[in-house]
């Protein structure tokens, strides 16, 4: 039997997760879904995540969730928030950061899961090398399951089209986020890797990435700081669906979510 992996791409804050209230139980029942993963990076009022929003999130049928470098953007909460061993950061942070960047995770039918968050270095933090710690963690990972799925939290294209290749065959999948623009490129790489180079983001499309317009255009003219609102307007959620055989963890099919709510 093929697992079914529902991954959703960033949730931009209220907007994004009364969507995905509204919506996930019928995108599970439809696609059949085994297990949901959601980038919770930017849930909480668009930047960081806390403990309640977490639970929000768990309470809604999530099963795991995977962030990025705004993870670190709620400090008072974040050791807390990343004690959950549901909840990852980027594994390639320098050695001694909290929180992990593999888990695993047991869909309802009792299949193990691995899950691995990444961040890229393109346009980014000069973090440790993603190639190299996904050889490490995917090492540890495999002892466990051949079912895998990576979440790439990065800016460049290359390097996720790059990295998605280094990995095909060793993950079920490599899905890209944080640029909060979804993809047209999902493919099954030749050794039966899922890839997708963004999976796109929950929340207003009524924005510039799902922050005010009004604000991210003041900030581009002016170079100063901004305080940025969440837009409530034209909310969609973006995601992917990725097919996987338990036994080989090969990817069957991948399908993107595009839904207006
Ligand atoms: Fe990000």
């Amino acid at each position: 039997m093929p697992v079914k992996i529902l991954f959703i791409g960033d949730i931009i804050g209220k907007p994004g997760r009364q969507a995905l209230s509204r919506e996930l139980d019928r995108l599970v029942d439809r696609h059949r879904v085994d297990l949901v993963l959601v980038n919770g990076e930017n849930a909480s009022g668009g930047f960081g995540l806390t403990t309640e929003t977490a639970k929000e999130l768990f309470d809604l049928g999530v099963h795991g969730i995977t962030s990025g470098n705004h993870i670190w953007d709620k400090k008072e909460q974040v050791a807390l928030v990343l004690a959950n061993p549901r909840i990852v950061r980027p594994a390639n942070y320098p050695e001694g950061t909290t929180g992990r960047g593999g888990m695993i995770l047991t869909t309802p039918g009792g299949i193990k899961v691995g899950v691995l968050n990444l961040e890229g270095r393109v346009y980014m933090k000069n973090l440790e090398c993603p190639f190299r710690t996904a050889d490490r963690e995917i090492e540890l990972l495999r002892q466990e399951t051949p079912v895998i799925f990576v979440d790439f939290h990065a800016e460049a294209t290359s390097e996720k089209s790059a990295l998605g290749w280094y990995l095909d065959g060793r993950v079920s999948a490599v899905v890209g986020t944080h640029t909060h623009v979804q993809t047209a490129d999902e493919r099954i790489l030749t050794r039966g890797t899922a890839y997708l180079s963004d999976a796109g983001m929950t929340g207003s499309f009524d924005s510039v990435i799902g922050i005010g317009k009004e604000e991210a255009i003041h900030k581009f003219l002016t170079q100063l700081p901004v305080k940025f609102e969440i837009p409530k307007k034209d909310i969609r959620i973006n995601g992917v669906v990725v097919s996987v055989d338990e036994e080989s963890g090969r990817a069957l099919g991948i399908e993107r979510i595009a839904v207006s709510c």
